[in-house]
């Protein structure tokens, strides 16, 4: 790809971009953050690629999870662990179910930018600029809160640096280890319906490592067992700040996006010949794109092409998010369009953003059954296309939040006013995300005896 560079973006029309009043000042901040240290390796990227590619052969299954937005408010150890492990727990559950390896990437460190229905909010009658996410502006509705200010960028990254060095602690000293299993229960989970058959997976998970042993198989000689590979990955929204994390990597001499393992063209932003896509098509990341029930599968087709030429397994996943009444109707088509042209991918179903509603008490809500349907049927339409449902992608935290309706505890509408966090979409609770790793993992089981 000779004609691409980092800045050829500049050049497209770019949707979702704030508009900065000090172009000098954003300059800075570009400057600064060109001169920060990587946040992932290019090696690393590619490893995730190469699982990816197993994914795309029916052999692997993705989680993805984390908050919808990151935000500096909300920053804190224990809300990254606890994120962390409710996701540890979930892939304990699908790996014991599905018997395959999953896939895990935190929608962390460095998931800030947040896509807007319109540039501006008004309030009364004051009208200014749309909260973008914490990396842009901050959620306050104040003129002065509102400007996009660029050092914001450069605490992102700083945030971002904190988080995935906790993320790597926890996943590679000693807190993955599955004899810990038991131990990531979250308290609040403890008590819920589900806890039961954790616990029952924890047991079973406990003997098999017990036999493991006595045949001489331990975490010492088999690393995988005491640790977990954690990928990190964000929507591909502000491109100056990506543009500043991309680098070319001095082993294949290609560019990397070095902010995130894995980025993704979200629904509001995949114009063909938009910044977005033209910024990602030059990095040599693995790449998601977001498919909303409005995509023609002319257009995702030629999307395709622009993103995954060389049509290399690993490279692109498709992240359909189409609502739990459009799935069986929307996806098929795309499912043909992609087995007709010979295109390898990966199919991950994000039953969050096709299920957001307004509650009668006007909280932005998503219902449990909703999104479990929407899953379920997710499976369905792979097994009648025969094609591989090859993961899923939650808005989710570790946290005890009231945002989503129904599950095991049941969340009414009355509730939601009690813990509702979210500065941006609702999120499942540990307990709510839990519920839907079960039923992924009884979806896997099927698939398996079938
Ligand atoms: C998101 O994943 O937070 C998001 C904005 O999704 P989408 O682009 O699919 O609406
Ligand atoms: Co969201």
């Amino acid at each position: 790809m000779t004609d691409w560079t980092p800045q050829n973006w500049r050049e497209k029309e770019a949707e979702q971009l704030p508009t900065y009043p000090d172009p000098a000042r954003l300059e800075w901040a570009e400057e600064i953050i060109r001169g920060m240290p990587p946040l992932v390796f290019a090696g690393e990227a590619r490893r995730l690629k190469a699982q990816l590619a197993q994914v795309a052969n029916g052999e692997a299954f993705v989680l993805q999870g984390g908050d919808c937005a990151e935000s500096f408010g909300e920053f804190g150890a224990n809300k990254i662990r606890d994120t962390f492990r409710v996701l540890l727990q979930m892939s304990v559950v699908m790996t014991f179910g599905g018997a395959m390896p999953i896939i895990k990437m935190g929608r962390m460190a460095g998931q800030f930018a947040k896509p807007r229905s319109s540039d501006t909010e008004t309030q009364g009658d004051v009208t200014l600029p749309s909260y973008r996410g914490d990396i842009v502006n901050k959620l306050e509705f104040t003129e002065e809160a509102r400007t996009p200010d660029p050092e914001r960028m450069i605490r992102a990254y700083n945030q971002s640096a904190a988080t995935l060095n906790l993320l790597r602690a926890f996943a590679q000293g000693g807190y993955a280890d599955l004899h810990e299993v038991h131990r990531w229960n979250l308290d609040f989970v403890e008590d819920s319906p589900l806890a039961e058959r954790y616990a029952q997976v924890a047991d079973d998970i406990d003997k098999a490592l017990t036999f493991m042993a006595a045949c001489g198989i331990t975490g010492e000689k088999v690393p995988s067992m005491r640790e977990t590979d954690f990928h990190t990955c964000h929507e591909a929204l502000l491109l100056p700040y990506e543009e500043a994390m991309t680098r070319v990597d001095s082993t294949s001499g290609d560019w990397y996006d070095t902010s995130a393992h894995f980025l993704w063209i979200g629904a509001r932003t995949q114009q063909t010949d938009g910044a977005q896509v033209e910024f990602v098509r030059g990095i040599h990341n693995p790449l998601g794109l977001k498919c909303p029930p409005n995509l023609e599968p002319d257009t995702l087709c030629k999307l395709i092409e622009t993103l995954n030429p060389e049509n290399e397994p690993g490279r692109l996943s498709l992240i359909a998010r189409m609502g739990h009444d459009k799935v069986e109707e929307k996806l098929p088509p795309f499912i043909r369009a992609v087995k007709e042209n010979g295109f390898n991918v990966v199919w991950i179903c994000d039953p969050m953003h096709g299920n957001t509603e307004k509650s009668n008490s006007g909280y932005k809500t998503r219902r449990f059954d909703n999104i479990l349907g929407e899953v379920k049927n997710f499976f369905a339409v792979h097994k009648a296309e025969g094609t591989h449902p090859g993961g899923v992608h939650f808005e989710m935290t570790g946290q005890n939040v009231t945002e989503c309706v129904g599950g095991a505890y049941d969340i009414t509408d009355e509730d939601l006013s009690s813990r509702y966090h979210t500065a941006c979409d609702p999120r499942l609770n540990a307990g709510q995300a839990l519920e839907l790793a079960f039923l992924v993992a009884d979806e896997l089981r099927a698939l398996k005896k079938s």
